[in-house]
């Protein structure tokens, strides 16, 4: 039997996000362009055009405003706006202040990660995060983008998943370069220390701009699941992957929880899922109640910070499993408010089929695009989600 009933309180942000360099198109100062041409294996594909967002930003716009969404989380290309050390483009920090008023003008309420994976090809060439001098070269892109975020943009993401960075950065010394090839290897804990020391100081740099601004970081959660006896084996392969990062948010506004499959840990490690678990387009397991489980193991570790999940979603060709998926994650969601937690908005990823760093194969849009005329169709699962903004209302199972 289910009921419909309204669990999100009012203003609760209800979006899509997505990040430049996923969808942008033609990155070409960036350090992961560089890499999808310097003939990696495992970067089976390169970005190119991605969806054509840096010009068609206002079609994706325009959908997501109307299919209902009262929020959209996008991300600005520090490679764009400082294309050479110290030069900052005035026409790219005006392409992204449209960008923050278009969607205005729309009833989208922007949220805009500063940092999302990408650096400028010359950051990372100096040494990227470790290289002396870097969180200073941070925090002077961060208040340089004053044009872009300092009035009308109430939520700020420093950086994206620092936590993955930290592991891209480990994987890369291992001769693994990109998003990790399998698993997840041991973060680099000299690149977890800058990239915390970057976000305080990304974050005082917000705060000069406008102390209204919501600022805070976005963490990926992995849901590690201890078997019965390795309880402290995944305490200690959890933290240097995840709670130093939330750690690191106590003292911010908000932490945005990004969650998508689970993580079962035993004695030795890892354990990879039941041979007869469904796995997604990315081989992880189908596993919607991840976010519950993420936003519960968050708001121990950060306390009273508010939480926005600000990614969650799943790779399908099958959209019906979307629509599943989500169900199952939105009731987590709805049951862990009415717990008590304090989480001020849902923002699914992705809004669009995007380039999944290295791939265009998994595709966790809402949104189709066809990959040569660049034209979007709204997939059942984006009317379904955007309806839920306009209603509110969640269709519930018995929980
Ligand atoms: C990232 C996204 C990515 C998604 C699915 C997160 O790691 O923030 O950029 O596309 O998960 O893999």
């Amino acid at each position: 039997m289910t009921h419909s009933t309204t669990p999100f309180p009012d203003g609760f942000l209800w979006g899509a996000s997505t990040a430049a360099h996923q969808i942008e198109g033609n990155n070409t100062n960036s350090d992961w362009w560089h890499k999808e041409h310097s003939g990696t294996s495992h970067i089976e594909e390169p970005s190119l055009d991605a969806c054509d967002s840096y010009h068609r930003w206002d079609e994706d716009m325009d959908l997501l405003a109307g299919l209902g969404f009262t929020d959209y989380r996008f991300s600005i290309e520090w490679a764009r706006i400082e294309p050479a050390p110290g030069h900052f483009s005035r026409a790219e920090l005006a392409h992204y202040r449209r960008m923050v008023d278009g969607a205005i003008a729309r009833g989208l309420r922007p949220m805009v990660t500063l940092h999302h994976f990408t650096v400028p090809q010359w950051f990372d060439e100096r040494g990227g995060w470790t290289a002396e001098g870097a969180v200073a070269l941070f925090a002077r892109y961060v208040a340089a983008t004053a044009p872009v975020i300092a009035e009308g943009v109430p939520y700020v993401c420093t950086i994206n998943e620092p936590n993955m960075i930290a592991v891209m950065a480990g994987a890369a010394k291992a001769g693994d370069v990109g998003f990790p090839s399998a698993g997840l290897p041991t973060p680099d804990e000299e690149t977890t220390w800058a990239v915390i020391e970057a976000h305080r100081a990304a974050v005082k740099e917000v705060r000069a701009l406008n102390p209204q601004i919501n600022v805070g970081w976005t963490v990926a959660n992995q849901v590690y699941q201890a078997l019965p006896g390795a309880e402290e084996v995944t305490a200690a392969y959890r933290h240097p992957r995840e709670d130093v990062f939330l750690e690191a948010a106590r003292d911010d506004d908000w932490v945005g929880v990004q969650s998508y499959t689970r993580t079962r840990i035993g004695a030795d490690g890892p354990i990879p899922a039941a041979e007869d678990a469904e796995r997604t387009l990315t081989q992880w397991e189908y596993y919607p109640a991840a976010v519950g489980h993420a936003l519960r193991h968050t708001a121990g570790i950060v306390g009273d910070v508010p939480l926005v999940v600000t990614e969650n979603g799943i790779a399908t060709a099958d959209d019906t499993r979307r629509v599943d998926y989500l169900t199952g994650a939105l009731n987590e969601v709805a049951r862990a408010i009415e717990d008590g937690l304090n989480i001020r908005g849902y923002l699914a990823w992705s809004a669009l089929d995007n380039y999944e760093w290295g791939s265009y194969r998994p595709t966790f849009g809402l949104i189709a695009v066809d990959p040569e005329t660049f034209a979007r169709t709204a997939k059942p699962s984006a009317v379904w989600l955007g309806g839920l903004g306009r209603s509110r209302e969640l269709p519930r199972g018995e929980g």
